[in-house]
């Protein structure tokens, strides 16, 4: 029975491959179509669209994960995916091209179109986007009298000929709409309008030759600028922001479109981490296509990783999962996700009327309360009499912008309760199908555990967890240390403190400056006398800073360009005085980013000595770039021989400056994969020479974060954020496809001194679900057609509503943990029953759920045996364990 299950998955897998590859080979997704735009909305095919549109960054998942991200898109209601392009990714020598793997943009275009979505393709160049260096090349600021982003002739040539050469690829593969593929829109620079008076009339000058060069390439659908309100006239300015429903494009013939809805927000080392309660964003998209907005963009739909060293900066964590509708790892983000999906397939059946009309009537309903109407009669003016005979081509927002009150609203002739900073969505002018803040999506609690599904039973298992101190990496550690300073030949000697960047070309984060200090018999008595100690100190740094005397720490400071005092102990005689300068993810957003460097501004000197401060900068210094370990490339597959490891004993934990390695066996299954670093202190990990990211456990201050959310009132990226006192990243997404079955290398460098022997490999799912779901909410709007609607179809029995409960992919529910047909109170694990409760609650929801990865119940006195207490509102609600089907499976044999 499993076999042959798991044969037919097989041969599923295998068609939908084989189908999806057709697709992308063919490479001709849609019949040609134009794209242009009116004041109302874009128009595609000559018809005017509302778009639902998700942000996914190709580089920030591996292309194996591509097809997942985008067919739970399009399932949660998304017609276009976003992503910027990302220069720096592309061209990481000036004139040497990269496009595979995970920068492999073709074929990520592909597969958007071959799932009949559109795309939104912003090229920027720069793009912000809490990338390094905001996507552009390091190489890009050593181009000889380039300023970027203004005015200035070797910019505009280079920014000129990577633009190009991105619409040309794009044109070659026949990946414009106009060709057949998914590309309807595209963007040129990035929020400029934010620094454009930076750069006085070179600003101004340079706007309006992106535009004409962008224009110029012919690429034949419409361009945007967002936040760009002096866009010029055949370019769209778009807005950014955490809500758009007020904005106003520059010109009254162009559309209202939103780039980037924030539903969420980045994080950085040592901050706590931000969540956008989905009942506000579910009001900002709503109150957006209510007046009159007609495309909206999440940013982001699936955040993803920043692998490798691509975080930006000031301190950017590897993860960006942003909390988006899809998580770091793939997996659905409940209830956001499941709640936007049922708010779309809302404005979906508005769609119609919001084409229709022009722009919608407005009603004033209260001080703080208001409508507006879309007709698909247009030309009928008013809501007069006749409305009911044309009710099907209306649809309607009510909203209640009172963020403390609920608000009963008449419109219509008809009453509407909101609750409060909610709107309802009214499809038809009549049915509230859809309120923004009454959630019936589930909620999904997701945890990441050691899999020890291979053990089985209790007394191994414990025999296990004794021998391994809590981790599943079963081989031995072995390890070796980085030196500190100058280790190889291709350093070189210098008087003077260079500047950071134009030693490294950022092929490293660590640059190393070494020289000697001779320390005299006077000195030491000055500073016994006087009880002082000489200091390092320097002006400004970022972003973080280290020294050395002697070969031992002296001390560490992070910074964003601030001042350091690092006092220091000498010996007499010479010292080996060494500067590390770090780099955390160079700065991405602002102006002139090809001035801002790293490392060391100012003076750079060593007070308190007897004679006063030495300067360092009239010093000879050498230089040397990075790790010997990264040089060597000892994180990769053969390389990781060629240096000598010893065997790791507890003796040798903590250590600074170390390289671990060790193997592991993949955990069975398809759940996303995670490495647990939080016994670990700051550096950077490889799994089979992929490098998964910077690790830093810096923790999260212990204040700041809210006991409960809010979602009423507007919403700020310090309003929601959880997290603190606790390291702000400790699990780091290994991808699937980057593992084999066994003997996965991994490799760790280790800056500040944490035990790897903790370190371990560990699943992400949810293993909790659970929903709320009352009689007055209405069923799963995705059922319904609008011309239900319009032919007055909807039966009483239609509106019957259900809950629907689903486990992740290759999960099944295991356990109804709790279930109350009734009035139950509170919030998912603190449910409780209220007075009112139907005895067989539990029974009925097992026996429909148990055992399966979906189930939905009926919400009817009906299916629990008769009503438990007439008059009142029934309410179901259900927490439900979710376990991997294939344990399940196990354990069955
Ligand atoms: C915007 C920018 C995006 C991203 C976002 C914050 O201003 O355009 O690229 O940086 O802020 O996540």
């Amino acid at each position: 029975m499993v076999a042959r299950a798991r044969g037919e998955t097989v041969i599923q897998c295998l068609s939908l491959f084989l189908v999806i590859h057709f697709l992308v080979a063919s490479a001709n997704f849609f019949k040609p179509f134009n794209v242009t735009y009116d004041h109302r909305a874009l128009i595609i095919d000559g018809h005017r669209r509302m778009l639902i549109s998700g942000g996914i960054h190709y580089p920030r998942a591996t292309p194996e994960m591509w097809p997942d991200l985008i067919s739970k898109s399009k399932e949660g209601g998304v017609d276009v995916i976003q992503t910027y392009v990302f220069w720096n990714g592309h061209e990481p020598i000036r004139g040497q091209y990269f496009f595979e793997g995970r920068y492999d943009i073709v074929k990520f275009v592909k597969l958007v179109g071959a799932n009949g979505l559109y795309l939104h393709l912003r090229i920027g160049p720069y793009v912000c986007a809490e990338w390094n260096f905001g996507g552009f090349p390091v190489w890009l600021r050593d181009i000889p009298g380039i300023v970027f982003r203004t005015d200035n002739a070797p910019f505009k040539e280079e920014m000129q000929r990577f633009v190009k050469r991105i619409v040309d690829l794009m044109r070659e593969e026949m990946l414009f709409s106009w060709q057949g593929g998914p590309i309807i829109m595209l963007q040129i620079e990035n929020e400029y309008g934010d620094i454009e008076h930076s750069f006085g009339p070179g600003g101004k000058e340079y706007v309006k030759w992106a535009a004409r060069m962008a224009l110029g390439l012919r690429a034949g659908v419409p361009w945007v600028m967002c936040r760009q309100t002096d866009a010029p006239e055949n370019i769209i300015d778009a807005c950014n922001a955490y809500y758009c429903d007020g904005f106003k494009p520059n010109s009254q013939k162009k559309p209202m479109l939103w780039t980037e809805d924030w539903d969420g927000w980045f994080a950085t080392w040592g901050g706590s981490l931000p969540h956008r309660p989905v009942e506000d964003l579910a009001f900002a998209v709503a109150r957006f296509f209510e007046r009159g907005g007609s495309f909206q963009n999440y940013y982001m739909y699936f955040g993803g990783t920043n692998f490798g060293r691509t975080a930006g900066g000031p301190f950017y964590i590897t993860s960006y999962d942003y909390d988006a509708p899809i998580d770091e790892y793939g997996l659905l983000s409940e209830p956001k996700w499941g709640h936007l999906k049922d708010l779309h397939a809302t404005i979906k059946l508005c769609e119609p009327a919001l084409v229709a009309a022009d722009s919608p009537q407005y009603i004033k309903l209260g001080s703080k309360q208001e409508a507006h109407v879309y007709r698909i009669d247009s030309h009928t003016d008013g809501l007069n009499s006749t409305w009911h005979e044309s009710q099907s081509g209306c649809s309607a927002f009510l909203a209640n912008i009172d963020e403390c009150k609920a608000a009963t609203l008449r419109f219509l002739g008809q009453s509407y309760t909101l609750p409060p900073w909610s709107v309802s969505i009214l499809p038809d002018c009549r049915n509230a199908v859809f309120n923004t803040a009454k959630v019936t999506a589930q909620t999904s609690i997701k945890s990441v555990e050691l899999d020890l599904s291979y053990l089985s039973n209790v007394s191994s298992l414990q025999q296990f967890m004794a021998q391994n101190e809590g981790s599943n990496m079963q081989t031995s550690w072995v390890t070796i240390k980085e030196p500190i300073s100058v280790w190889s030949e291709n350093n070189f000697t210098v008087e003077g403190i260079l500047e950071h960047l134009n030693v490294t070309k950022d092929q490293s984060d660590y640059l190393w400056y070494f020289t000697r200090i001779y320390v005299s018999d006077e000195d030491i008595a000055f500073w016994e006398e006087n009880k002082v100690r000489p200091a390092v100190t320097i002006d400004s740094i970022r972003d973080v800073f280290r020294v050395f005397i002697n070969g031992q720490l002296a001390g560490s400071v992070i910074g964003r360009w601030d001042k350091v005092m690092q006092p220091v102990q000498f010996q007499k005689g010479y010292n080996d005085l060494v500067l590390l300068s770090q780099t955390v993810g160079l700065q991405n957003y602002g102006a002139f980013l090809e001035r801002e460097g790293a490392g060391f501004k100012g003076q750079t000197k060593l007070t308190g000595f007897k004679d006063g401060d030495i300067d360092l900068s009239n010093l000879l210094w050498t230089y040397q770039v990075g790790l010997q370990g990264e040089y060597l490339k000892i994180y990769g597959q053969g390389n990781n021989e060629m240096v000598e490891w010893t065997d790791l004993t507890h003796d040798d934990i903590p250590s600074t400056f170390t390289w671990y390695k060790t193997y592991f066996d993949a955990p069975a299954g398809a759940d996303p994969v995670a490495l647990d670093l939080g016994s670990m202190g700051k550096g950077q990990a490889w799994v089979n020479g992929h490098h998964i990211g910077r690790y830093w456990t810096l923790v999260a201050p212990e204040d700041g974060c809210q006991r409960n959310c809010d979602y009423r009132g507007a919403y700020s990226s310090g309003k929601c954020t959880t997290n603190c006192g606790k390291p702000t990243q400790t699990w780091y997404h290994i991808p699937r496809s980057w593992l084999q079955e066994s003997h996965n290398l991994l490799v760790i460098f280790e800056e500040t001194g944490g035990n790897p022997l903790d370190i371990s490999v560990k699943l992400r799912s949810a293993h909790v679900i659970c929903a709320h779901v009352s009689e007055n909410h209405y069923p799963p709007l995705q059922k319904w057609v609008r011309s239900d609607f319009i032919d007055g179809k909807i039966s009483v029995k239609d509106m019957t509503p259900e809950m629907q409960l689903q486990c992740q992919d290759g999960h099944i529910i295991s356990s109804i943990e709790f279930a109350s047909y009734g009035t139950p109170q509170g919030s998912c694990q603190k449910f409780s029953r209220g007075n009112c409760h139907a005895l067989n609650s539990l029974s009925v929801v097992a026996k429909a759920c148990q055992g399966t990865n979906k189930c939905n119940v009926a919400i009817s006195n009906a299916v629990f045996g008769g009503d438990p207490c007439r008059g009142i509102v029934k309410t179901l609600a259900v927490e439900a364990r979710c376990v991997s089907s294939t344990k399940v499976g196990f354990s069955q044999y």
